[in-house]
């Protein structure tokens, strides 16, 4: 493991330094709120639909903004398979599970790759967060893509965010990235609301719990990095399964462990915003 703690690329610092931005708010939601990870693959998508159904359940409206341009997962995790309507000015949201959704992947075929550049891919954020019309929500949850590139710069420095939530499995070369991820966040001034520790462990029909990611790592680094702690979620094939027939586990089987931990999460991220 490297003693050293992962810094900013001098391209990194670059973009992050001098300039001063105006950071406008998405019309029509009280509250924003990114899902980032900066590694891949280690479950922001699962997680941001997850806690956006929670969060639906216990009686909030909430918006679903798929910023992964180049991978968009929302399409194929909730089960659309519609285009937005238009009028020409502005983009109407797709309404699935009471969930107003928005994704590149409503409107381009679901295999073709973007190939794009970093602007074209600003512009498209720009698109979903200024013109669609997201209805008297409380919350947008964003789905990030993985990284600390251009999604990232956008939305923290141009659109007002109101927390960042970063998932990582416990394994060292995913916390690297996290940690980066939390600088990027702390420099932009985006408040890092905690880290959520998934595919923490597996549960033997033993009943053994087996850390295949290693332990507590997520934890450490919330408390290298001063974050709050937001807890684990074990893996579950359940998981994997519902997310792939386009109705996550909150949806398809609320009663389930799992369920029951985003509906935890999902309460203490309403008390936090408000406080009641
Ligand atoms: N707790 C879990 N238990 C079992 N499988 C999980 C769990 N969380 C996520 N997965 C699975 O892990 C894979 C990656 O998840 P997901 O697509 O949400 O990650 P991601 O961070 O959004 O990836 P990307 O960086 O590509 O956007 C998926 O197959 C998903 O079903
Ligand atoms: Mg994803």
């Amino acid at each position: 493991m490297p003693k050293e703690k992962p810094e900013l690329s001098d391209a990194m610092r670059k973009k992050l330094s001098g300039k001063s931005y105006v950071k406008n708010p998405i019309n029509g939601t009280k509250f924003t709120i990114a899902i980032s990870s900066a590694k891949g693959g280690v479950g922001k998508s699962t997680f941001a639909t997850n806690i956006a159904l929670a969060l639906k359940k216990i009686g909030c409206k909430v918006g679903l903004l798929d910023a992964d341009i180049y991978g968009p997962s929302i399409p194929k995790m909730f089960g659309i398979d519609e285009k937005p309507k238009s009028d020409g000015q502005k983009l109407e949201p797709v309404l699935k599970y009471d969930i107003q959704c928005m994704s590149i992947g409503f409107l381009a075929d679901q295999q073709t790759p973007m190939i794009w550049r970093g602007p074209m891919v600003t512009s498209a954020i720009k698109t979903f967060t200024q013109k669609v019309n997201w209805k008297d929500l409380d919350f947008i949850i964003v789905d990030m893509p993985p990284g600390t590139g251009d999604t990232q710069l956008t939305f923290s420095q141009e659109i007002k965010m109101d927390g960042a939530i970063i998932v990582s499995t416990p394994q060292e070369v995913a916390l690297l990235d996290v940690k980066r991820g939390i600088k990027m966040f702390d420099k932009l001034q985006v408040k890092i609301l905690g880290l959520v520790d998934n595919m923490s462990f597996f549960t033997g029909d033993d009943g053994k719990k087996y850390s295949i990611f290693g332990e507590g790592g997520v934890k450490r680094t919330a408390e290298e990095f001063n974050k709050e702690f937001l807890g684990e979620i074990p893996i579950n094939s359940k998981v994997g399964k519902t997310g792939d027939q386009g109705k996550p586990i909150v949806e398809s089987d609320p009663e389930n462990e799992i369920s029951k931990i985003y509906l935890n999460l999902a309460k203490k991220i309403k008390t936090n915003f408000f406080q009641n």
